[in-house]
């Protein structure tokens, strides 16, 4: 029986909760220590039997063993952790079951985002971690590109919608002779094709969700009046020509650190970072009706059908919420990640830049300070800079630079 301990209490946990609990060779427990999570998960299965999840070719109903907001009663025995929140909280949930962990576990991220492989070195080899001996060295950690389903949760702890499955997702495994192991162990159950790519490096810069959605949330509000709306605005169906330019701008940056690095470093594989455009095809295909265009992928794309921009309600009527993980995780540990790398080699990102810039002033942080990442909250982000690396040789640790 293999014992599984998903990290989360929101959108992506309970799908996948639903999906891998379903199978009766699996135990799957759930560790949610945010908020009341933990106490109303377990009093909503315990109503409905388990967690549902609502897809267009029927419903999967996956039943958690145990769920709790302490570690110790969910991650001891476990052989696979999955984190499935945004990056922002991995280093929070990695502190607190570090300590839980066994000698031969898997520990997996959906999605991984920027510098997943640097976070959890960083947390693991920790000091304040190690005073006990502790089995710290995972034996085998992984990250997925992306969520393998566009879901949204419409009963907590009981129901979950998936708007749409994608064809195929990225993963990077360290080491990297473990990918068919995990390749083979979770593409079923997911319900994906798992691809293996080089490195965790070329995972931090295929990042898609450091360009889409900074960039669509620039793009929606960067000349916002500061007025309330009627009703949120359609996110992804809400790109226009002008914030496809913003995607494509921020797309041909990610590409020109590509072939920065590669010039430099002719051996590194870089092939799984693929321009936006070509991503959203081969990630959605059969779910976009009109793929001719950035502008068209996303507008006509069924898995983003009838998606909002993040509004709140205020007293003074809706506002746009900047405070959603479409800031507040794909800036710190996405975008500002990949800046960093790109200020390491030396390479000019305008847009990046702007949409920083922009964000950053919406969110009162500072990471972009004189044109280079070394304001005061880099240290909460998974840029480069924050884990002390000066050169592009520094990646190597963990990246299998060719020095
Ligand atoms: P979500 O917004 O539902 O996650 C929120 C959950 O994260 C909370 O309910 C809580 O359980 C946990 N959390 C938040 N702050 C925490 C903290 N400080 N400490 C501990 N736990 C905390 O996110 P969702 O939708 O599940 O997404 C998970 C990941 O998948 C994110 O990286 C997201 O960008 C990505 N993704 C999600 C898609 C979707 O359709 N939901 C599609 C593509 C990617």
């Amino acid at each position: 029986m293999m014992q599984v301990t998903v990290c989360g209490g929101g959108n992506g946990a309970h799908a996948l909760v639903s999906l891998i609990g379903a199978r009766q060779d699996w135990t799957v427990n759930v560790y949610a220590p945010y908020g009341d999570e933990a106490e109303r998960w377990r009093k909503a299965v315990a109503v409905r039997g388990g967690v549902a999840a609502m897809t267009s070719d029927g419903t999967l109903v996956g039943q958690p063993a145990r769920i709790s907001a302490d570690p110790a009663k969910v991650v001891p025995g476990s052989q696979l952790v999955l984190l499935a929140l945004p990056a922002f909280a991995h280093e929070i949930m990695l502190r607190d079951i570090a300590l839980h962990l066994g000698d031969n576990v898997w520990i997996g991220a959906l999605p991984a985002r920027g510098g997943f492989d640097w976070c959890v070195e960083d947390v693991l080899s920790s000091g304040e971690l190690t005073s006990a001996p502790l089995p710290l060295c995972p034996s085998a950690l992984f990250g997925l590109q992306t969520l393998p389903w566009a879901c949204r949760l419409t009963r907590y702890g009981q129901e979950v919608e998936i708007l749409g499955t994608k064809a195929v997702i990225d993963l990077a495994t360290q080491p990297t002779a473990a990918a068919g192991d995990i390749t083979t162990l979770l593409g079923e159950p997911l319900g994906v094709r798992l691809e293996p790519v080089a490195s965790f490096l070329s995972l931090t810069l295929a990042n898609t969700g450091q360009l889409i959605h900074p960039g669509i949330m620039y793009g929606l509000f960067h000349d916002w009046d500061g007025r309330p709306y009627d009703e949120a605005p359609f996110f992804y169906q809400g790109v226009d020509a002008e914030i496809a330019g913003v995607l494509q701008q921020l797309s041909d940056e990610v590409q020109a650190v590509r072939a920065e690095l590669e010039r430099r470093y002719p051996d590194l594989d870089l092939s799984a970072v693929r321009p936006l455009d070509e991503w959203v095809r081969r990630s959605y295909a059969g779910d976009i009706a009109d793929p001719s265009s950035l502008q068209s992928c996303f507008n006509t794309n069924r898995s983003y059908a009838g998606l909002r921009a993040p509004i709140r309600n205020t007293s003074d009527g809706l506002m746009p919420d900047f405070r959603a993980r479409y800031l507040a995780e794909d800036v710190p540990c996405g975008l500002a990640v990949t800046r960093g790398i790109a200020e390491l080699a030396d390479v000019e990102t305008p847009m990046m830049d702007e949409v920083i810039t922009w964000a950053q002033e919406r969110v009162e942080k500072e990471y972009l300070v004189d044109g280079r990442l070394q304001g005061r909250d880099v240290a909460a982000t998974r840029a480069p800079q924050r884990y002390g690396f000066e050169t592009l040789n520094d990646l190597g640790a963990t990246n299998e630079f060719a020095a």
